[in-house]
C-alpha cells in the first residue's frame, strides 16, 4: 500500500477545493493507493463533513489547546472531526512560523492522545546537501523531535529537501533509498508501533512512476501536483 498525501497548502480557494474534492469523491482508485488530502484548514471542516469516503489530513495544528489563542488550529479541532492524520513540521511552516524541532516534539507529543497519524516532516537546504551533510542534519532533527522513552503509535516521517520542494529538482532514486534506510536504522532504537517513510519535493506526474521505483518508501507527499487532475488520475483505477 502506497500512501499519497496531496499537500494542497493555500493554492486553492474554498470552491476550488470542494470542486477537486468532489471529482476525488466520485473516482474510483486502485487499491494499492491510500489518498489523503491536506485542504486549507479553513476548508478542511467542511470537506470532511461532506465527502465522507475521502481521507484527509490538517496542512497544521498549534500546541495550545482550546482557549483564548486568536487564530491558533487546536489538535482538537482535527480529532473531534475524524481527521486522522496531520502534517507537523512542514518547511513552510518552519520557516515562515518559525516552528523549531522542539515545538515539532511537542505537537508529535500531542498526538500520542489522539487518533491522528502524524506526517512529520523533515529535510536539509541546499548548502547542506551540497557540502553532503545530509545525514548529519537529519540525524539532528531526528534527535530533536523524537523521544528515545516515548513509545509512539503510527508515525510518519516525510523526508523533504528544502532544494526540492516547489523547485523541478528532485534526488536521484539512489540517494531517496539511501536516506530512507539511514532513517530506519536511525530510529531502530526508538520505539514505533508502525513507521513509514515517505519522500516529497517535485514528485509530478513525469517523475511519479519513476520515483515509484524506490522499495524502501511506503509513499509521498506531493504539493502542487496534487492540485492537477491529470496528476490524480494516475491513481485511478
Ligand atoms: P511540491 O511540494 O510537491 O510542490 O514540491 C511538496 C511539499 O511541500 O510537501
Amino acid at each position: 500500500m502506497k500512501f499519497i498525501i496531496f499537500n494542497w497548502k493555500s493554492y486553492l480557494n474554498f470552491d476550488e477545493s470542494n470542486f477537486l474534492i468532489k471529482f476525488i469523491s466520485k473516482t474510483k482508485f486502485k487499491n494499492k493507493y491510500n489518498l489523503i488530502v491536506a485542504p486549507s484548514s479553513f476548508s478542511l471542516g467542511f470537506l470532511k463533513n461532506k465527502y465522507k469516503n475521502v481521507n484527509f489530513s490538517g496542512q497544521n495544528f498549534d500546541f495550545y489547546g482550546k482557549g483564548g489563542f486568536t487564530s491558533f488550529i487546536p489538535i482538537s479541532d482535527l480529532s473531534e472531526n475524524n481527521i486522522n492524520y496531520a502534517l507537523i513540521g512542514h518547511s513552510e511552516v518552519r520557516q515562515y512560523r518559525k516552528e523549531n524541532n522542539s515545538i515539532v516534539n511537542l505537537k508529535l507529543k500531542l498526538t500520542l492522545d489522539t487518533k491522528i497519524t502524524p506526517i512529520v516532516c523533515i529535510g536539509e537546504d541546499l548548502n547542506t546537501y551540497k557540502k553532503k551533510l545530509t545525514t548529519d542534519y537529519l540525524k539532528k532533527q531526528i534527535i530533536e523531535t523524537f523521544d528515545k522513552n516515548t513509545q509512539y503509535k503510527e508515525v510518519f516521517i516525510a523526508y523533504e529537501p528544502l532544494w526540492a520542494i516547489g523547485s523541478g529538482l528532485v534526488p536521484t532514486n539512489d540517494e531517496i533509498s539511501k536516506i530512507a534506510d539511514f532513517i530506519k536504522f536511525f530510529l531502530k532504537d526508538y520505539s514505533f508501533k508502525k513507521l513509514k517513510i515517505l519522500y516529497g519535493g517535485s514528485v509530478n506526474s513525469e517523475n511519479l512512476e519513476q520515483l515509484s521505483k524506490i522499495k524502501e518508501l511506503d509513499g509521498f507527499l506531493v504539493g502542487s501536483a496534487s492540485i492537477k487532475k491529470s496528476f490524480i488520475n494516475k491513481f485511478k483505477l
